[in-house]
Formats: structure tokens, C-alpha cells, sequence
């Protein structure tokens, strides 16, 4: 069964947005849960727009299935998941003037710098994902690099707006999968993921995890988290 990781950030958002104590993340993370999530997703960003230090050390301790932190290569990032332990780490770009990771890493550019983020990582005893965009030459990369996974960015896919390119995008999708499968690589997939588009990418074969955030964080809001997480796993079985 594939693994559903909500990336639950964008409570942290709505608590910056008035630099208050609420809504807590750590509160998001345990409804979610119990709404059936099989793991929870963070981004310890380098500005802590939304997730900061107390949040990820508190979800170590509270999120019991699988705890994945989102962190660029910084190494003062790199440092405090070394310290902190999350069950996975998945390394993504980072630029301080995005509303979100808006590509996937580019590791035939920033070998060396990933190599060593990597390292630190995995000395520390934590699996280790890349964020690449659907390309094969990304993923021969993070082969070589020694990554346990790569998540593939499906920003292009959820962003098409037509059939024809959303046909063409999930294709992409399949074939990146089945690339990285061959190289005996596990893969997730995540970005722009909704209860409308997911179930396509939920069903290509070989795809073992998803981390959705915003369109569960947004349903939450409305519904109650513990419902939109049901709902998405409901969606992602059709
Ligand atoms: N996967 C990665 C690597 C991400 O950076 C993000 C955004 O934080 C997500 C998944 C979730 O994207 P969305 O919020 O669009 O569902």
C-alpha cells in the first residue's frame, strides 16, 4: 500500500501569520495521524517561515510512524537533522524569495555540495531522498550519489492545464519511476497533489510514497484534519 506523508508546514503558516502558539503543528501532526496518515512531512526552512526548531525537535518525539524532514544543504540545516534524527531526510532546493520549492534539486549541478550534505546524513543513521525533477540524468546522479530514494517533483504534471499535457506530464512521471526502480532506487512523488489529480499518480506502479501539504492543509480547514487526511487516502484509492 503506498504511504501517505502530509506535510502539515502550512499549519505552522497560518501561526506565523500572527507570530502566535497557534494553530500548533505538533497538534496537526497527531490528528493527522489519526486520520491515517503514514507519516508527517516538514520543511525546516532556512528563514523558519513556518517550521522552526521547537516544531521539529517536539515531532520527534510525537510522530511515531514516519517523520520525513524537508531541509536544503545548509549545513546548519544539515547539522540539527544530524542532532534530531528524523526517520528520513529529502533534500531540496531553496531560495529565500519563493512561496515554494519551485524545482526539483539539481544534482548534476551541485554534486559536490549534496555529496556532502548526504554524508553528514547518513553517518548520522538517516535514509536519505533527493527532490529531482522527472529526468533521467537526475536520477543516474542520485544513484551514483548513493540515495536510498528520490521524490519526484510533479509540479509540471499538477500544473498542466490541458489533457494532452497532463497525459504527457503522468507519462513522464511512469517513465522517471521506472528508471529509478531499476536502479534499485525506492520512489515518492509530491508537489501540487490534490484530491483531483492524485489518484493518476497514486496508481503508476512502483511509487511508494506521496507527500501532500497544501491541498490536505486547506481541506483541514474547513473539514477538520483528521477528515481531509481520510479523504485523501480515500482519493489516492479511487
Ligand atoms: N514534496 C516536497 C519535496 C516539497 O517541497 C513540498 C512542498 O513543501 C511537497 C512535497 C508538498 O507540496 P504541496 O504543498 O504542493 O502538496
Amino acid at each position: 500500500m503506498i504511504r501517505l506523508g502530509v506535510n502539515i508546514d502550512h499549519v505552522a503558516t497560518i501561526r506565523q501569520a500572527r507570530r502566535a502558539l497557534e494553530p500548533d503543528p505538533v497538534h496537526a501532526a497527531t490528528l493527522a495521524m489519526l486520520g491515517g496518515a503514514d507519516g508527517i512531512t516538514i520543511h525546516l526552512r532556512e528563514d523558519r517561515r513556518h517550521i522552526n526548531d521547537r516544531d521539529v525537535r517536539i515531532l520527534r518525539q510525537v510522530v511515531t510512524n514516519l517523520l520525513n524532514l524537508e531541509l536544503s544543504v545548509a549545513d546548519e540545516i544539515v547539522g540539527i537533522a544530524c542532532e534530531v534524527r528524523p526517520d528520513q531526510a529529502t533534500l531540496v532546493p531553496e531560495r529565500r524569495e519563493e512561496l515554494t520549492t519551485e524545482g526539483g534539486l539539481d544534482v548534476v549541478m551541485h554534486q559536490a555540495a549534496v555529496a556532502k550534505a548526504m554524508d553528514r546524513l547518513k553517518n548520522a543513521g538517516i535514509a536519505v531522498a533527493l527532490f529531482l525533477d522527472p529526468d533521467i540524468r537526475q536520477i543516474e546522479i542520485a544513484k551514483i550519489l548513493g540515495a536510498k530514494a528520490v521524490e519526484i517533483q510533479t509540479a509540471r504534471y499538477s500544473d498542466a492545464r490541458t489533457p494532452s499535457d497532463r497525459t504527457k506530464e503522468l507519462a513522464s512521471l511512469c517513465e522517471a519511476t521506472e528508471f529509478a526502480r531499476q536502479q534499485g532506487l525506492h520512489v515518492h512523488m509530491g508537489h501540487g497533489l490534490n484530491y483531483e489529480n492524485v489518484r493518476a499518480v497514486a496508481a503508476i506502479p512502483g511509487v511508494e510514497e506521496l507527500n501532500i501539504g497544501h491541498s490536505i492543509v486547506s481541506r483541514a480547514v474547513l473539514v477538520g484534519m483528521e477528515r481531509a487526511v481520510r479523504e485523501m487516502k480515500e482519493a489516492m484509492r479511487g
